[in-house]
């Protein structure tokens, strides 16, 4: 028993020796494992981490460069209207034009509504009314005077729309600088492909398919061009604009014109006539009625249908036509302009001509309302 348990001691105490030594070996084996294991992954992470950081550091590299190529950047217009050009780089900038006739992705052409106006747009809930659902079909300018600032909510189509401006005359060149300068604006966005000037007392006396129908099938811009032999037309020609514009190519038209692309891109990039009529057409030459009708006349005159879409009553005479209020607002007055109307639209016989109507005073804007749906159809 003794022996037995000396042995079994003997046994115990060699079985506890040597199970040190075993552990101690499998620890070993489990330490140099382990090492193996942590620096093959280490280098294996390090191999995957640079392949890994290479797409990621590419990934957020290459937006840079894709904002640069993708041609997206060029179709895309501009998020924020007010740019830091002065006018000199903007019309720069603005007769920039592809020489390839085709563009290379799916262009939806737009038409651009340029309002001139000193600040406020009193009618500015019918146009929305005009334009709602018609998004991507047209895209809106705004020119005020520079210390102006319209706060239209963010659900508004005139919601940041106005264009960096500056001060404007009436008839004299600043107002055909401002002109231009929202023609520039409009033309830095590659998909506007009609140029429309109204100002805050105009409205629309059709509804958007109407008006987009007739704009986009039309083989001529509308811009007002005639030879008027009396003397609020040829009488305020200047001679010193010979030979550049001659007696015989003084015109005369309404400053509310609709142009294409071709034509706006042509007013703004114009360093032939723009002095002359600067220098030489100063009150009581009235310019914005004269410099682009007649400077048109003489590059395009097979683009012009030398009419204005813009129903203007002259009726009462003077310098300044009619003002409609609240009380002119009625049924019969609508008569007036729609009803024995006749032109040509595309050399056929029309008596659709007027696709505009001004001057408006601010307290129409209730009557209106309430023929829009009825009268106007929008
Ligand atoms: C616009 O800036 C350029 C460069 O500073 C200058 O040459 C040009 O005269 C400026 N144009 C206007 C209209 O101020
Ligand atoms: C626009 O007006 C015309 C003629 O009144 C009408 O046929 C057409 O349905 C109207 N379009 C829309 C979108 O309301
Ligand atoms: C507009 O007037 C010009 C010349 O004044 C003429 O050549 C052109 O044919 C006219 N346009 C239309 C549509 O009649």
């Amino acid at each position: 028993m003794e022996e037995g348990k000396d042995l079994g001691h003997s046994v115990r105490t060699n079985i506890s020796r040597v199970l040190p030594v075993k552990a101690l070996q499998f620890l070993l084996l489990f330490l140099i494992l382990g090492l193996g294991f942590s620096i093959i992954s280490m280098y294996t992470f390090r191999f995957f981490a640079v392949q890994e950081i290479a797409p990621v550091g590419a990934t957020s590299i290459l937006p840079c460069f894709e904002e640069a190529e993708n041609i997206e950047s060029w179709i895309r217009p501009p998020s924020n209207l007010l740019h830091t050009m002065n006018d000199t780089e903007l019309l720069w900038r603005a007769s920039f034009v592809p020489q390839i006739s085709n563009y290379p992705f799916k262009r939806v052409p737009k038409i651009a509504f340029m309002f001139l106006t000193k600040g406020p747009l009193p009618l500015a809930p019918l146009w929305e009314r005009f334009l709602k659902g018609n998004e991507g079909l047209y895209s809106i300018y705004v020119h005020t005077l520079p210390s102006y600032f319209g706060d239209y909510p963010s659900s508004s189509v005139f919601h940041r729309r106005q264009i960096p401006s500056q001060m404007v005359e009436w008839g004299k060149m600043s107002m055909c600088d401002a002109e231009r300068r929202l023609l520039a604006n409009a033309l830095l966005d590659i998909s506007n492909e009609w140029f429309i000037l109204l100002s805050e007392a105009c409205i629309p006396l059709y509804n958007f398919s109407i008006v987009y129908r007739y704009i986009s099938r039309s083989r001529y811009s509308f811009m007002g061009s005639f030879d008027d032999v009396g003397p609020y037309g040829r009488g305020r020609y200047d001679q010193r604009m010979e030979p550049v514009v001659t007696l015989s190519q003084w015109r005369k038209g309404s400053q509310w014109f609709e142009v294409n692309r071709k034509l706006a891109v042509s007013m703004v990039e114009d360093i032939t006539y723009y002095p002359k009529f600067r220098d030489f057409c100063q009150p009581a030459c009235y310019v914005d009625e004269h410099y682009f009708p007649t400077m048109l006349t003489i590059q395009f005159p097979q683009l012009l249908a030398n009419r204005t879409l813009t129903w203007t009553d002259w009726s009462r005479g003077g310098a300044h036509p009619a003002t409609f209020g609240k009380g002119d607002i009625r049924e019969e007055f609508f008569r007036k302009i729609f009803e024995g109307q006749l032109c040509l639209y595309n050399n056929q016989p029309s008596s659709l001509c007027y696709l505009f109507a001004r001057k408006f005073a601010p307290n129409a804007l209730e009557p209106l309302l309430e023929f829009a749906s009825t009268v106007l159809g929008y």
